[in-house]
């Protein structure tokens, strides 16, 4: 379809490039120019720059050029059109309607909105008469205050026929009352009657926040516990996720979104101040739901109960995803704790406990590994190959290459890793390039290239060693001969506090240390031509990356355990570690 041209200009002038393209890439201001790393090739250097006046960008490293709309589309491969209705979503700018046709639909849509919106309003009065009085002690014991019952415009249905008695007028005829989804009319000629009767009502918006349909739900534990509209003119349940329209701006601000289980979880999720939240209603992400998130961020979390049907919900979602996946974009998963959606959460562990579950959120590519290996043995050859075949079978599905390609040596990459016997495995010769399975000789006693350059460092800076020897002690403490090293110089510097690194040195030679340090010397007489310009950043540094290690080794054997047995304690444990890696790593930038 062909946007007028005004439209376009409006887009280009109500949203900045910098903006958009600051979601991808740390920009630098100078004057009316912003510049940065490129987006679309590898660079060190930054050649890319924007020219916010002329509202172009241009790489003088690959030569990418163009305007917000291309911008958008190349970041995100989004075509033309969606590009272009995506950036109308974000300026609030509604998309002109061309032909005869459209104008009509546009037109009667319109009508239903207006019923949808006068029923709401119905609903939120409703909540506050006297009849209303059991919903909104419901909806307060459950920890609403009026702020967000405000903001979701949260309301009340009567019993009988209590709306449809209100809004039928000269204007609105039962036949849009029925069309709006608001009313039944049964084929057997009795009389209409009210779909929401006796419900807190929960107003359902398309993405600009017009109200589409309403879900309902019982105060007590009657059946069906929540009650949608029927699919009308303006809402096809599969297509629209609860709270989007409030969810839109914080995920682009936080450049993700959270995608729970249901109404109460997106609510709750607000309350404790992840506005970035939206739910299906109470079916299986579909591809439209999943192409919406992607126009929010590129790797949305899906939230799942930790119970065997939460694990069953995460693999549904993952197979529906792998054809759609396209560079860039992806999901992560999250499992909740058993038995907990994220409102039980919230409720029973604060927010803490809701953002270490968000954090500890696994990518789609992890997930499929998970999957793969669900109830699978691989402890003999036909066991392997039947393995790899499936890793094949599952990428196949993938339709775009590029991405294919990355799962399919990613996964192949991490089956030989767990194919070679447990213990034994060994970065520093991976088993795949040989294609042997000879199994790596077990880590040596004296650690391996990072526990030494830590050994060496901290000899030659014995102050440092002295203020921290607790913890440099800890960090080699697996590598039992450069740990023992380490310990006798801890002693040393306990006797005599003042001692240079050649007067250290000296002291562990003569106590039997020679071979050990022999091993070292290299690395020493480095450190002493060129000491570390901060020894306390590099000890930090160094500390780290061996907690990394040391966390990354215990995450890859739990994952060799879950292998066999993927019970939800391991996974919890798994997400854990993954939770303490990443914020070593945050902390470290
Ligand atoms: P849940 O049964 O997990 O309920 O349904 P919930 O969201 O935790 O609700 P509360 O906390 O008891 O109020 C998850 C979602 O599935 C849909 C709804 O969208 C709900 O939010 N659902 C559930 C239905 O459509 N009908 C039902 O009868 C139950
Ligand atoms: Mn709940």
């Amino acid at each position: 379809m062909a946007f007028p041209p005004q439209f376009l200009d409006e887009i280009r002038a109500r949203i900045h490039l910098s903006t958009v393209a600051g979601r991808r890439v740390r920009l630098q201001r100078r004057g009316r120019e912003h510049t940065g790393l490129c987006p679309f090739h590898n660079e060190k250097t930054p050649s890319f720059t924007i020219n916010e006046d002329k509202g172009f960008f241009h790489c003088f490293g690959c030569g990418a050029h163009g305007d917000v709309i291309s911008f958008e589309m190349r970041a995100l491969g989004l075509s033309f059109v969606d590009a272009v209705e995506r950036l109308a979503g974000e300026a609030g700018l509604e998309v002109p309607q061309s032909s005869p046709e459209e104008r009509t639909r546009a037109r009667r849509e319109a009508g239903l909105h207006d019923v949808l919106e006068e029923a709401a309003a119905f609903f939120e009065k409703h909540l506050r008469l006297p009849v209303g009085r059991d919903a909104l002690d419901y909806l307060r014991r459950r920890g609403l205050d009026d702020g967000i019952v405000a903001r979701f415009r949260l309301g009340f249905a009567p019993a009988g026929n209590a709306l449809k008695a209100a809004l039928i007028r000269d204007d609105i005829g039962e036949d849009l009352l029925v069309e709006a989804g608001l009313v039944g009319r049964p084929e057997d000629g009795r009389t209409s009657y009210d779909i929401f009767r006796d419900r807190v009502m929960f107003p359902i918006t398309d993405r600009r926040g017009r109200i589409i349909a309403f879900g309902g739900r019982v105060l007590g534990d009657a059946q069906p516990k929540y009650l949608n509209s029927p699919d009308t003119p303006l809402f096809q349940k599969g297509r629209v996720l609860y709270g989007l329209a409030q969810a839109r701006s914080p995920a682009f601000e936080k450049g993700t979104i959270v995608v729970t289980e249901g109404y109460m979880d997106v609510i709750a999720m607000n309350r404790a101040g992840f506005s970035n939240a939206v739910a299906p209603l109470g079916t299986a992400l579909t591809e439209g739901q999943i192409a919406e998130l992607w126009r929010l961020a590129p790797e949305p979390i899906l939230c799942f109960d930790g119970d065997s049907a939460g694990r069953r919900a995460a693999r549904r979602a993952a197979e529906r995803a792998l054809p759609l996946l396209r560079p860039g974009l992806s999901l992560r998963f999250a499992m909740l704790p058993e038995g907990r959606d994220p409102d039980d959460l919230l409720r029973a562990e604060g927010a803490e406990a809701m953002a270490a579950v968000l954090e500890g959120a696994i990518p789609l590519s992890e997930a499929a590994w998970l999957i793969l290996m669900e109830g699978r043995h691989i402890d003999t050859p036909e066991r392997r190959a039947a393995l790899e075949r499936d890793i094949d079978q599952l990428t196949e599905r993938i339709e775009e290459s590029t991405v294919r390609q990355h799962y399919r040596r990613a996964l192949r990459q991490r089956a030989w890793d767990t194919f070679a016997p447990r213990g034994k495995r060994s970065k520093a010769a991976p088993v795949a390039q040989t294609g042997t399975i000879t199994g790596a000789p077990p880590p040596p006693r004296v650690g391996d290239t990072a526990h030494q350059t830590f050994a060496a460092f901290l000899l030659s800076q014995p102050s440092i060693l002295s203020r921290h020897f607790d913890e440099a002690a800890a960090a080699l403490a697996e590598a039992e001969a450069l740990g023992g090293l380490i310990e006798d110089a801890v002693a040393v510097l306990a006797g005599k506090p003042e001692s240079g690194p050649d007067e250290l040195l000296d002291s562990l030679e003569r106590s039997g240390h020679g071979p050990t340090l022999g091993l070292l010397r290299d690395r020493l007489s480095a450190l002493r031509r060129k000491p570390p310009e901060d020894p306390d950043a590099e000890f930090r540094r160094m500390n780290a990356l061996l907690h990394d290690m040391a966390l990354t080794r215990d995450m890859e054997s739990l994952m060799a355990r879950m292998a066999d047995d993927p019970d939800p304690e391991s996974w919890q444990r798994y997400q854990a570690l993954q939770a303490e890696r990443t914020a070593l790593r945050e902390a470290l930038d």
